[in-house]
This record gives structure tokens, C-alpha cells and sequence, in this order.
């Protein structure tokens, strides 16, 4: 395991490990594995250990005998035979990140995030969050036994999200903005020495999140699927799966790329606008607004890696509505037994439109990163779920109702 961290942008070394930006050009930092370890192997050679973030320890920047690990990863792929008979596709599968130990694909960076944090001897950890990655962090600081800070946009974290971070013992700040300003003072606090940032833009998190793109392959005994969907917020995660392939590509394991969809609420879209007019680069949107919560952010820290992971595919971004979010939860909660968040259901909202516009095709292999789970937020289920039936306590009066 050795590795160097580089400057996404200008290609520098940067060998302070608690830099979250090039100290020459302020670009994003990125991890590169030195994977020559594993030429000459095979992926079943991995296969000896449990499913999990850590069967893929040599493609991970830290000691896998020191990592704070709950278990992470090695959650399951339906393959979704009803939803894509109603959307006519044979091929449509989920790769279901709400059966992590706090309930999102979170986890997979976390491990290796709060793993770098132990091996730097840093005390106290932070983060601002949408509310999933301040569930994680708080879980596995506790089990490492370190600080934690999460700065969280007021009044805008679904409930679940918010009882982890407080259950698990976190400081939670309850910021008057939104995420976007959240992140610049979890970032300052960082600079100052008061915390170790583990936002994604802390290139170690993407090192684990890669791993949901290995298990995708894993379980596909390296089919590669055409298309891989997923929802973009501060646009980590796309890279991450991005980084993913082009690692197993390099060592020859699979020989094409799927094409990658990033899908964005239409009310937090700025990798969606600079997608279509052709940019490499976005312009911030201001007022960010959506339900998916989780991904209600407008000024995205990786979304420059976002959209090269988009581009150098062959993918595309899409942006879909609030109701058509809603629609897509609704869907696969009632065709298939899958309950995910409002961010998870965007990547099957995004697949119904890209369907329906005939971009995706009725013998594409899909599959679809449903990144956190339903009950993370209980109220907008509640609210999109219909009535609850009031009864007496008397037999005939239930009758009455369920024959209606
Ligand atoms: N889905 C869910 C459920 C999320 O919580 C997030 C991000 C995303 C998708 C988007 O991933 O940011 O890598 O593009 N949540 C962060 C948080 C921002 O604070 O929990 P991304």
C-alpha cells in the first residue's frame, strides 16, 4: 500500500497531510495508488476475504490492521425485475448503500477517512454535512474515540440524519445557512488547527467510496454494466466511483468503462447547467432548494472531478423535479421492497428519464447507486405515503374499513 496525494489540478505533489487544497494553485487534491503491488493478480485473489470496504485493501491508502471499521460495504444488488418490467428494461439493478452501518454509502469513506485521522494523531474531527455525513463521522469517531464537530444548514437535515450525529455524541451546530456556508467555516476551523476535516474533499474519503464501484463489479463477476446512475450533491462520490473503474481498467481486470450518470435535483443543478452548455467547470447557483436534502448544495467542492468523470465516460448529467423524485421513491419502495431517501430515489427518477427520451436503452444493463436509506427521513415519507385509517376498537369497524 503506497501512494502519493497530487493536486487534481496542476498534477503536484502536496505532501502536508492536512492540506484540503494544492498549496501552489489551491486545486482539489486527489489520491494515487501505486497498484503494482497487484499486477499479475486477479480479482478472485481478493475474493478470500468477507464482502466489504476492506476486501479491496490494496487499492486503499491506509493499514488495514489499524482501520476503525464497523463493517462497512458488502451491501446488496437487486436486481429489479418489476421496476424494470414497468419501465421496460430487462437490466435494471440497485446497489442498495442504505444497509451500511449508519444507513448511507457515507460509511465506505469514513472508515478510511477516520482511519487517516488516527494514523495523523489527530483528537478532534469535523464536518458540515447535509446530515449523512455528520451520521457517519459522529459513528466512527466514537468508536475511535475522538472528537467530533458537525456543522449542519438549520432546519434542513432530515430527522434521522440529525438523531445519529446527536446519538452518537457529536457537537452538532445548527448553522444559519446552508450547507455551501457551512462548508467554508468547517473549512477555516480546519486551516486553524481546530479540527481534522473530513468532508469528501479530504481525498482519503473518495479512497474508500470507491469501493461501492468495486462490489458493483464484484457481484457482477466484472460484466460491466453500460450505464452506473447516481445522484450528485458535493459531487465526491461520482469521482470516487470514476476512480474506481479506471483502477481496475489499468490492471486489466475490466476492458470498457460503464457510462456514468450524474443526476441533480433541478433546484441545485449547477453540474447539470455546465453539462449542458459544454464546461468543464460550473457557476455556483445561489439559492439552492430541493427536497432531497442530502444533496441540496449549490456550490458542489469536487464538481470540476465530477464533470470529468462524466465526460472522459461518455456520460451525462440530467436534472430531475421534486415530484419526480417523489415519483421514483414511490416506485421502487412499491414495485421492488427497496426504501431509500429522496437524494437515492434522484438516480431512479434519473433513469425513468432518460428511458423516456430513449437515452437509455430496453437491453442496457443499469445500475442504479441508491445511496441512503428511507428511514433517514421519516417526515417526507410521511408526507407522500397517503392516509393512516382511524378505527374504533371493534371488529366490525375494521371490517368496514378494509372492504372498502
Ligand atoms: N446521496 C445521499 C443520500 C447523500 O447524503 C449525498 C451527499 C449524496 C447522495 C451526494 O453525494 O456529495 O458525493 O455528490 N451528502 C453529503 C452529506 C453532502 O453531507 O451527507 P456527493
Amino acid at each position: 500500500m503506497s501512494y502519493i496525494v497530487k493536486c487534481f489540478d496542476c498534477g503536484r505533489e502536496v505532501k502536508d497531510g492536512l492540506l484540503d487544497s494544492c498549496p501552489t494553485c489551491s486545486g482539489l487534491l486527489t489520491v494515487e495508488m501505486d497498484l503494482s503491488p497487484l499486477a499479475g493478480k486477479k480479482l478472485k485473489d481478493l475474493r478470500k476475504a468477507p464482502m466489504g470496504v476492506w476486501r479491496y485493501a490494496p487499492f486503499l491508502p491506509v493499514d488495514q490492521n489499524k482501520a476503525v471499521s464497523l463493517l462497512e460495504g458488502g451491501t446488496p444488488l437487486y436486481h429489479c425485475k418489476n421496476l424494470g418490467e414497468k419501465l421496460g428494461m430487462k437490466e435494471l439493478r440497485v446497489k442498495y448503500e442504505g444497509a451500511n452501518p449508519t444507513g448511507s454509502f457515507k460509511d465506505r469513506g469514513m472508515t478510511v477517512g477516520v482511519s487517516r485521522a488516527v494514523e495523523l494523531g489527530c483528537k478532534v474531527v469535523g464536518c458540515a454535512s447535509t446530515g449523512n455525513t455528520s451520521a457517519s463521522l459522529a459513528a466512527y469517531a466514537a468508536k475511535a474515540g475522538l472528537g467530533c464537530v458537525v456543522l449542519l444548514p438549520s432546519g434542513k437535515v432530515a430527522l434521522g440524519k440529525l438523531a445519529q450525529a446527536m446519538f452518537y455524541g457529536a457537537k452538532v451546530i445548527s448553522i444559519d445557512g446552508n450547507f455551501d456556508e457551512a462548508l467554508d467555516i468547517v473549512r477555516r476551523l480546519a486551516k486553524e488547527g481546530h479540527l481534522y476535516l473530513l468532508n469528501s474533499i479530504n481525498p482519503f474519503r473518495p479512497e474508500g467510496q470507491k469501493t461501492v464501484a468495486f462490489e458493483i463489479l464484484d457481484q457482477l463477476d466484472l460484466q460491466v454494466p453500460d450505464r452506473i446512475v447516481l445522484p450528485v450533491g458535493n459531487a465526491a462520490n461520482i469521482w470516487a466511483v470514476y476512480k474506481a473503474l479506471t483502477e481496475f481498467r489499468d490492471l486489466g481486470w475490466i476492458d470498457k468503462m460503464p457510462r456514468l450518470v450524474g443526476v441533480q435535483a433541478s433546484g441545485s443543478n449547477p453540474i447539470f447547467k455546465a453539462f449542458e452548455e459544454g464546461k468543464h467547470d460550473f457557476k455556483p447557483v445561489e439559492h439552492p432548494e430541493t427536497v432531497a436534502t442530502a444533496i441540496r448544495i449549490g456550490n458542489p467542492a469536487s464538481g470540476r472531478k465530477a464533470l470529468k468523470a462524466i465526460y472522459d465516460t461518455d456520460g451525462v448529467a440530467v436534472e430531475v423535479t421534486d415530484e419526480e423524485i417523489l415519483v421514483g421513491q414511490k416506485l421502487l419502495g412499491r414495485t421492488e421492497g427497496i426504501g431509500v431517501e429522496p437524494a437515492s430515489a434522484a438516480s431512479i427518477a434519473g433513469v425513468i428519464k432518460l428511458r423516456q427520451s430513449g437515452e437509455i436503452a430496453s437491453d442496457d444493463q443499469v445500475v442504479c447507486i441508491c445511496t441512503g436509506n428511507l428511514l433517514k427521513d421519516p417526515d417526507t415519507v410521511i408526507k407522500n405515503s397517503g392516509e393512516i385509517l382511524k378505527s374504533k376498537a371493534t371488529m366490525e369497524a375494521v371490517k368496514r374499513l378494509i372492504s372498502n
